[in-house]
């Protein structure tokens, strides 16, 4: 997927488990990447600039750097993936240090009330795993609320978007509510919710907003269709990744059944 078929880069060259799908959406293992230098990170951070940069010209009022889910920011948070020995690793303080790096530059690029984050605390996806839990998270998450941020994003760890049959766990961790005084600011919470239980997530004060991915695939006018109380499409997750315009944009439109 990289240009010119160079290898992804990594905190640590450890190879994730299972598959991924390529550009031609075929499930192909995972390849071991490369650990990026020490002195690779401040181009890395320089392009999160110019990705900052770019969205603001396009027009975007804003940008959430993307902390969740095994991505790059998320792979040194976490010890499992980021076995490096420079100060981008070892205690909380190094394992947080480019995500914070990365934060600080883009918020000085565009304004920090223009920035948000997006993590996901105790989801095991990609292999993510950590011996600190708890105070990584608060760490990560008070750091953040120092810096004046549009919003912390937060992925509740009791959903699996990977698999629609699975019930919601309610032992996991209620990330929200654990982490909304720590950040101070406004939270987004994700993962899970029907129209009803966000609403009741945000009625209760631990979110200040609710996020939602797969009944957005299947409903691109999902604001309309909350504000009407219209039936949702159901999503079809064999058309989720790859593929053409089936899945894609074929899902019928509230908005456009309304305008024909
Ligand atoms: C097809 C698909 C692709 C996704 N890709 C990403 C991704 O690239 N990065 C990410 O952080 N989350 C990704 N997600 C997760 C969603 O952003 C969201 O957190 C998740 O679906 C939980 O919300 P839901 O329960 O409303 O679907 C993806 C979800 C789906 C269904």
């Amino acid at each position: 997927m990289q240009p010119g078929g160079a290898l992804p880069v990594a905190p640590s060259a450890i190879i994730v488990a299972g598959d991924h799908m390529d550009a031609q959406g075929n499930a192909v293992p995972f390849e071991t990447p490369r650990a990026l230098e020490t002195e690779e990170i401040g181009v890395l951070v320089s392009d999160f600039i110019q990705a900052a940069r770019n969205s603001r010209r396009a027009g975007f009022d804003g940008v959430e750097i993307h902390g969740a889910n095994g991505y790059l920011l998320d792979q040194f948070l976490h010890d499992g993936s980021n076995q490096r020995t420079d100060e981008y690793s070892g205690s909380i303080e190094n394992r947080s240090r480019l995500l914070l790096e990365v934060v600080d530059a883009v918020a000085a690029a565009i304004g920090a009330d223009r920035v948000g984050v997006r993590l996901s605390p105790w989801s095991g996806i990609l292999d993510k795993k950590d011996s600190a839990g708890l105070a990584l998270w608060d760490h990560v998450t008070s750091e953040l609320g120092a810096r004046n941020l549009a919003y912390l994003h937060l992925i509740e760890p009791h959903s699996d978007f990977t698999d629609d049959e699975k019930p919601l766990d309610m032992e996991a961790p209620d990330v929200a509510s654990l982490f909304k005084k720590a950040f101070g600011g406004p939270i987004i919470s994700a993962g899970g919710f029907v129209p009803e239980t966000s609403a009741a997530a945000v009625a209760s004060g631990k979110a200040d907003a609710a996020a939602f991915g797969r009944a957005f695939i299947a409903n691109s006018d999902f604001p309309e269709h909350i504000r009407k109380g219209a039936p949702l499409n159901k999503h079809n997750r064999a058309t989720f990744y790859g593929g053409g315009a089936e899945g894609y944009t074929d899902y019928p439109s509230l908005v456009a059944a309304q305008a024909a």
